[in-house]
């Protein structure tokens, strides 16, 4: 069981392996989309109850673009619905919803619900939900250049990483990856650089509570030393507060 203490402040999720969740069901793979999001919502109810702090799944990639135009389709109908059905309860749970990603390219319907969702729950603060869509690495890095291009400011490491999209919640401490694969898929490239990553072989509809208390104990047994040393980082933690 994963102590309080070692519990991490921001978790980010890579939900992969739902298509192949339904096509191993012979279902069609958006019905493994559909399961997905009951599998978002067991985990954001147990981030919740766990105490963490900021929470930043990726739903739906620069790149998602290419699948079939019935996926396509078929996943922003999925957000809708779920927007609809869902942010009652988010709003009651005190989780506040935030959209990160470019809304060029989004219907107007699409953009109406990220944006109500946005703003019935913006005085919650129990747990900020970052739900990445239409998004990527490298959007949201170069995006960052040039909102400080545009403003003629300096581009440094603070300066750009002060601009990213995630600028207000912090870098994430665990990137927990479902379906087997072990790549980063263009997902906070710049926020993950000192991210513990954690790879399960579970198809994101089957990732359930016992799973992220696994990804939770692994986190606590790692030693994060940030270009230390070991001895120095046993002096930091033993030093008074
Ligand atoms: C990757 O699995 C998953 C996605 C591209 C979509 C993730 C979306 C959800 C979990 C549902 C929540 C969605 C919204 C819109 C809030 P995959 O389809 O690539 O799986 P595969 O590797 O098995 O084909």
């Amino acid at each position: 069981m994963s102590t309080q203490q070692h519990i991490p402040h921001h978790i980010a999720v890579v939900m992969d392996g739902n298509g192949r969740w339904a096509s191993k069901r012979l279902l069609p793979r958006i019905a493994g989309h559909r399961q997905g999001v009951e599998s978002l919502k067991r985990l954001v109810r147990a981030c919740v109850v766990r105490g963490v702090s900021v929470l930043t799944v990726f739903a739906f990639s620069s790149e998602n673009w290419n699948r079939p135009a019935d996926e396509v389709s078929g996943l922003m109908d999925i957000l809708v619905l779920a927007l609809a059905r869902e942010v009652p309860q988010l709003k009651r749970d005190g989780v506040r919803l935030k959209f990160i990603g470019a809304r060029e390219g989004l219907s107007k319907r699409v953009t109406r619900g990220l944006l109500e969702a946005e703003s019935a729950t913006q005085t919650n603060s129990r747990l900020m939900l970052n739900v990445c869509f239409n998004y990527g690495g490298r959007w949201d890095i170069a995006n960052a250049a040039s909102q400080l291009a545009l403003l003629g400011q300096e581009i440094t490491e603070k300066s750009l990483g002060a601009s990213l999209s995630t600028a207000d919640c912090g870098d994430p401490d665990l990137i927990i990856r479902t379906g087997g694969e072990r790549r980063l898929s263009n997902f906070l490239l710049w926020q993950a650089a000192y991210a513990e990553l954690f790879f399960s072989d579970l198809l994101w509809p089957d990732f359930d509570e016992l799973a992220l208390e696994g990804a939770l104990d692994d986190f606590a047994s790692r030693e994060r030393r940030f270009g230390m040393t070991s001895a120095q980082v046993a002096d930091q933690t033993n030093q008074p507060a």
